[in-house]
């Protein structure tokens, strides 16, 4: 008698290097899927192989600006996942090829190779006017064309070890007397957790497609428990690194003219783009669908920051301070 043949579930998973594909990654391995990580150098996402068993996560060469080889990556697999995304331009169209062109060529690659289900990672920036926000508007609007039953999720700030928004301005506070309060620090955000935002992801790819449950053809907003402006999330950070800094507010246009300069670093700490984005709240509008409609419990910061922040206080990790 022939041995019964099963086979396994595969996900390919965009930008699976990154802060949060890497948290899908990991979470889609427990489950036993086969994992494939679509990157431009696959040596990148070695450090992920531990996380499954031999041969279960495989790093796939993939030229994101080759409609083909984008396709070659999609085929055969049950699910797929892009976590494709950038903060800042080294050159101009950058953002459109990162969050527009990409975006579109998996989502008809998807549709052309039967993909049951395809998350696409987006952001809840695309309200502002930034370039950045209207590159991830267009990137939306061409995977619904492309992939109408795609589920779009939009997350806020996102934190957890090793994000950049709560790393980078502990860092800062680490080495500077006071901290910007950038147009004065009023802008709204709700920060989320990288758990949840994984989560959410695999609701996505995994709710029975019934009813109200069905995630296919849906945006979600993905914010945590707590809406908080600059003043309050310096205020967490000074609680949870031990360190007290002045605040100092900057208004937009000198605060963009810095940002000018900032960008010009090799790897920019701030461009006039972001000042951009940051006239806008980045909060889950009124109706919107949220974690809790794909059954996720949003997980509040203070569980999480302390974990990873200890690193900034005075005497590091093993101060008792
Ligand atoms: N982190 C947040 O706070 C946050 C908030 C809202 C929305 N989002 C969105 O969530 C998604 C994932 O965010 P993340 O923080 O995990 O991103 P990330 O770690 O900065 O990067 C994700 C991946 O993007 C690919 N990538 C980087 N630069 C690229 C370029 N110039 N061209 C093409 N691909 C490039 C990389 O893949 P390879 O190097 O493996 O090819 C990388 O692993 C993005 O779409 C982001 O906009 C993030």
């Amino acid at each position: 008698m022939r041995p019964m043949s099963h086979k396994p579930t595969i996900v390919t998973i965009f930008g699976g290097t990154g802060f949060i594909g890497s948290q899908i990654v990991r979470a889609a391995a427990q489950r036993g899927w086969v994992v494939k990580i679509a990157t431009r150098i696959p040596e990148r996402a070695y450090f992920l192989r531990p996380c499954g068993a031999v041969g279960q996560i495989v790093p796939y060469h993939c030229d994101y600006s080759d409609p083909q080889a984008i396709a070659d990556a999609v085929k055969g697999s049950d699910y797929v996942v892009n976590c494709i995304g950038i903060l800042y331009e080294r050159r101009k169209g950058d953002f459109t090829k990162a969050h527009t062109a990409i975006p579109e060529m998996i989502a008809t690659a998807c549709r052309t190779h039967d993909v049951k289900r395809f998350v696409h990672i987006s952001s809840l920036g695309v309200t502002g006017d930034s370039r950045y926000g209207q590159s991830k508007k267009a990137g939306d609007e061409a995977v619904s064309r492309a992939f109408p039953d795609a589920t779009i999720l939009r997350p806020g700030v996102v934190f957890g070890a090793g994000d950049s928004f709560f790393n980078l301005f502990a860092g800062l506070a680490c080495l500077l007397p006071a901290l910007p309060l950038i147009g004065g620090g009023h802008t709204k955000f709700q920060p989320v957790f990288v758990g949840d935002v994984t989560e959410a992801s695999l609701a996505a790819l995994t709710l029975p497609p019934l009813g109200d449950q069905d995630p296919r053809g849906k945006i979600y907003e993905l914010g945590g428990p707590e809406i908080v402006d600059f003043r309050e999330i310096y205020a967490r950070l000074f609680r949870h690194t031990g360190r007290q800094r002045a605040l100092i507010p900057l208004p937009w246009g000198v605060a963009r003219i810095q940002a000018f300069f900032l960008s010009l670093l090799p790897q920019p700490l701030l461009t006039p783009d972001q000042v951009q984005s940051l006239k806008h709240d980045t909060i889950i509008a009124k109706n919107a669908l949220t974690l809790a409609d794909l059954g996720v419990t949003a997980t509040g910061m203070d569980l999480i920051l302390p974990q990873y922040l200890v690193q900034y206080r005075p005497g590091g990790r093993f101060s008792h301070s």
